[in-house]
């Protein structure tokens, strides 16, 4: 009030602030002081133990509790396991270590395959002519493949059974890494299956996958069964549900991640023993969602998030579209060629529809440079069409 009067009276600067004056001196400066300290002491104690219960949020309104979440800086991370910080340090390790590109560089085809190749004769065409740009390796499961192209005679590797949805898929993708590995000109590391043929000519696709430091790994959130629906919390402390991803498997990856591939013991041995067909009424399948983990948390930045392998799922069956003889046409490769755009949808009742445009090196490009499903007998097309493609 006396404050106010000053402040009517307007006689001079003493009138306006007269109130301190007549106080006893150090009186407002310890309230401030004893205030201060006290919300202190409440805030730190917040942020030490969130307030997570109800029971913890009486003093507040769950709108007051959530405000006061919002507000604070992100709780401090977890603490990590032994294994975690091991396995951490390898990573960055081996993250940091400069790529060795060069003239010799290689990429390295694996096919991951029952038996023989439907498309060699198409591959053979794809190869010819680049000697010493590429390197081919194959896991055949079932039977024991007949080669008719000279780029493949001699390839096979050691293999083992590979059974649907079981980590025995995983096996064999990281035995067709180590193989690959071994030849230190692979640079870039391409699985392929049985029925995939190449979009693009060879110089197109080694120079999209050699100058990026992109790996191509499809890797997306899934709030529905087939997604997070999947996830075991066996998989804790290690793999939380708010990291667990799903992807097509069909990768294609830089040096440095198929290293990482096959230094990782931790996070694989998570999803041997915890994704699986028909475990605790989960049906969760080990290839689509291992890869897509691990990079998602230790190098979320260093995958593409989409495969260069098209596919399409759009008929919403449980088996994607297969081409057949008739439907290879002109028009059938340039549609899937000028796709640029990644398109993922989720499970759950949303059936959320998530875009993203294809980003190579910072710039909008078409998304992928082979494709699946075709049937053998579309092979004969696929040469012809192959014909003019290749060149441009
Ligand atoms: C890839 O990374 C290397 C080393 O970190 C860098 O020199 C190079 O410019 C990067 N290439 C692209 C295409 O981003
Ligand atoms: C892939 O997605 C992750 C988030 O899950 C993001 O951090 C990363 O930047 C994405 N990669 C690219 C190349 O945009
Ligand atoms: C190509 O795409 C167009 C437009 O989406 C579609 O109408 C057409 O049927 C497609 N053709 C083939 C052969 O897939
Ligand atoms: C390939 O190109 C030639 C000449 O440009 C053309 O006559 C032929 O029809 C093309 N073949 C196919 C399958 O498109």
């Amino acid at each position: 009030m006396k404050t106010g009067q000053g402040w009517r009276g307007g006689t001079g600067d003493m009138q306006i602030l007269p109130g301190p004056r007549h106080r006893p001196p150090m009186k407002r400066p310890t309230w401030i002081i004893i205030l201060v300290s006290l919300v202190t002491v409440f805030l730190i104690c917040a942020y030490m133990y969130p307030p997570q219960s109800s029971a913890a949020c009486y003093v507040f309104s769950s709108r007051g509790c959530e405000a006061i979440s919002n507000w604070l800086p992100p709780a401090p991370a977890r603490e990590l396991t032994d294994q975690e910080l091991a396995s951490r340090a390898v990573i960055r390790d081996i993250l940091n270590t400069p790529p060795t590109k060069s003239e010799k560089s290689k990429v390295a085809f694996m096919f991951l395959t029952p038996g023989s190749l439907p498309f060699e004769k198409l591959w053979e065409k794809f190869f010819h002519g680049h000697e010493g740009k590429f390197s081919v390796y194959v896991h055949a499961s079932k039977e024991k493949p007949v080669h008719l192209s000279r780029y493949f005679v001699n390839q096979d590797i050691h293999s083992d059974q590979v059974i649907w949805g079981k980590i025995s898929m995983v096996d064999a993708e990281r035995r067709l890494l180590a193989h690959a590995l071994k030849d230190p000109a692979n640079q870039h590391f391409v699985l392929l299956s049985d029925s995939c043929v190449p979009l693009h000519n060879f110089d197109y696709i080694y120079n999209y996958l050699m100058h990026t430091n992109l790996s191509f790994v499809d890797c997306f959130k899934d709030p529905g069964p087939h997604g997070n629906g999947r996830y075991s919390e066996h998989m804790l402390p290690e793999i939380e549900k708010k990291d667990f991803r799903k992807g097509a498997q069909w990768f294609s990856m830089k040096r440095q991640h198929a290293v990482i591939v096959m230094a990782d013991n931790l996070y694989y041995s998570k999803f041997r023993d915890y994704c699986k067909p028909g475990l605790e009424g989960r049906n969760c399948i080990a290839d689509e969602h291992y890869l897509p983990t691990f990079f998602h948390i230790v190098d979320p930045g260093g995958i593409a998030n989409w495969s260069v392998t098209h596919v399409d799922w759009s008929e919403r069956k449980w088996h994607p579209k297969s081409y057949k003889a008739r439907d290879i046409t002109k028009q059938l490769v340039k549609n899937i060629t000028s796709i640029d755009v990644s398109v993922h949808v989720t499970s759950d009742e949303k059936k959320e529809v998530q875009k993203w445009p294809c980003l190579w090196n910072g710039e909008q490009r078409p998304c992928y440079l082979f494709a699946r499903k075709f049937y053998p007998e579309a092979q004969d097309n696929l040469l012809l069409l192959f014909s003019n493609y290749t060149t441009i």
